[in-house]
């Protein structure tokens, strides 16, 4: 494995995703883990990140102590060549003059990292103090106008440090120079695949599970349905899935789970049709909080009787684990240690009841969704469910503007079923991020059509572009699109009779209306 040393950027996940992508497995640790820890996980390598302080303020993360003498081949990064000068007896200093953004270095004596490359390259900075003077055995291998020592390296202990952030894609030859660190100067393979991957997700999880059964909510999401299927391979016929069709769901969608997913997995599918009873629980409610939270507190009950059953049907063999399709972004964001991170699994499902406890299994919990997407591919799941766009657990319950009603229901699901088939014909699928398709059915406004007077709810478009869902853009799709979603939705679904375009980003607005 590789050590990314979190100092506290948002700068450290991208480091990690970057090394995994030169297919080396890499975690993200917390700078203050003593060096020791670190060692008992036998690092190939260790990246010190980015992260926002100065190296002179009060409290300023440094590195732990004895880090430089753990014989591990060591990269700064920005703040991480900072402190590695700083620890090893260079200079750092303060500047007036920042250097926000793209730059350019100048390679001074070409080294390791830069070898071959070119004289002059574009690079991306973000920080303000600077390196002055390299520490005794380092070669100063790059420089700008205001950063004397953009680069430097002592190959013989083997540190390496760059000012700049070659994980950026603005960096010219970021990814170059990361693959030198791992390859050349800490003798990484490359053995970090998804065939890899695969196999061992499925040993561990047979380790886990022996011969236990074990249950897995499907939404229909990508992340559970990898997961679902990873620990179907792992175990067969131990596991059931269970899935709730709670009506909130779009056109299709609970057959596609039925039909696509138990057809190419095999896995035991428990459907409980729970439509009456979530319409039924959300009768005339109309604030969004309330509505998220008698979903979320009726799929917990659903949840939990399917639970008892499947386990009662099995009273030999006690249901013992539960499948979580948890991420790694879940598992760091919530503070990289396992106790952190089982409290927000359990929020996941939310709190089933005493008598319910159940051991986690979570399979992705060290994957990126990205990795998640190729795993699915790797194990044979379909595209349709593979890149599949993200869509939340309340369905198109928040997605009505006012009360959820049956009749409401199935005007957004033929609108949303149009919107989505176009963007599929036009072939955007995969370049936008979600596509959000909204009823204001509190509204109502004037329309002519044929000959007549109309008086109907409005559709919201609302397509987006992210990269993580925590920012979004609205997605500028063609003109020729919009307009094809819009004459059909207005010629093929009676009650509406105009189409709008959200044109928020978010921040302000966020991606779904409720
Ligand atoms: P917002 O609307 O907050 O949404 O910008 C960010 C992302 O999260 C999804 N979302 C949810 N996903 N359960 C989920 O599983 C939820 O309750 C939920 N609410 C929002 C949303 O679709 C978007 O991708």
């Amino acid at each position: 494995t590789v050590l990314v040393v979190d100092f506290g950027a948002q700068y450290a996940q991208l480091i990690a995703r970057r090394v995994r992508e030169c297919h080396v497995f890499s975690e993200i640790v917390p700078s203050t883990m003593p060096a020791a820890e670190m060692l008992a996980k036998r690092p190939k390598a260790i990246i010190l990140s980015g992260g926002p302080s100065s190296v002179y303020e009060e409290g300023a993360p440094i590195a732990p102590d004895g880090l430089f003498d753990l014989g591990v081949p060591t990269f700064g990064i920005c703040y991480g060549h900072q402190v590695m000068a700083q620890a090893l007896g260079g200079t750092v200093e303060n500047s007036d003059v920042a250097e926000y953004g793209g730059a350019t270095v100048a390679v001074t004596a070409p080294g390791m990292l830069f070898a071959g490359l070119p004289h002059e390259q574009a690079v991306w900075m973000s920080h303000r103090d600077f390196v002055s003077s390299a520490p005794a055995g380092f070669t100063v291998t790059a420089s700008t106008d205001v950063t004397p020592v953009a680069g430097m390296e002592d190959r013989e202990r083997g540190f390496f440090g760059v000012q700049f952030h070659p994980e950026v894609l603005h960096t010219e030859h970021g990814m170059e120079i990361l693959r030198r660190f791992l390859y050349e100067g800490a003798g990484c393979r490359p053995n970090w695949t998804m065939v890899n991957i695969a196999d061992e997700s499925i040993e561990a999880v047979r380790e886990q599970v022996g011969g236990k059964r074990a249950i897995c909510a499907l939404s229909g999401g990508v992340d559970s349905a990898v997961a679902a299927a990873l620990v179907q391979r792992a175990i067969g016929d131990q596991l059931t899935c269970v899935f709730v069709d709670h009506g909130l769901l779009r056109k299709g969608e609970a057959e596609q789970v039925e039909k696509d997913f138990v057809a190419v997995t095999g896995v035991n599918l428990h459907v409980v049709d729970a439509q009456d009873r979530f319409l039924a629980a959300l009768d005339g409610v109309t604030d969004p909080e309330d509505k998220r939270k008698i979903i979320g507190r009726e799929f917990i009950r659903v949840f939990e009787e399917a639970a008892r059953e499947i386990a009662g049907e099995q009273a030999a063999e006690p249901v013992e684990f539960l499948v979580q399709g948890t991420l790694y972004p879940d598992v760091v964001e919530s503070g990289g240690g396992t106790g952190a991170a089982n409290i927000k699994s359990h929020h996941n499902v939310g709190g089933l009841p005493e008598d319910l406890r159940f051991a986690l299994v979570e399979p992705l919990r060290t994957l990126f969704k990205d990795e998640v997407r190729a795993l699915g591919e790797q194990i044979g799941l379909p595209p349709e469910i593979v890149w599949r766009q993200p869509f939340p657990g309340p369905g198109l319950g928040i997605r009505i503007i006012g009360a959820v009603t049956r009749e409401r229901l199935d005007i957004l699901r033929e609108a949303d079923a149009i919107a989505r088939e176009e963007l599929t014909r036009a072939g955007l699928d995969r370049d936008i991020w979600q596509f959000p398709v909204v009823l204001l059915a509190d509204v109502r406004s004037v329309g002519v059509q044929g000959d007549g007077r109309t008086y109907g709810h409005p559709i919201v478009l609302r397509p987006v572009t992210s990269e993580d869902a925590m920012t979004a853009d609205w997605a500028r799709l063609p003109y020729e699109l919009l307009q094809r979603i819009s004459t059909r939705i207005t010629n093929e679904v009676r009650e509406v009779n105009r189409v709008a375009l959200d044109i928020t980003s978010k921040p302000p607005g966020t991606i779904e209306w409720e």
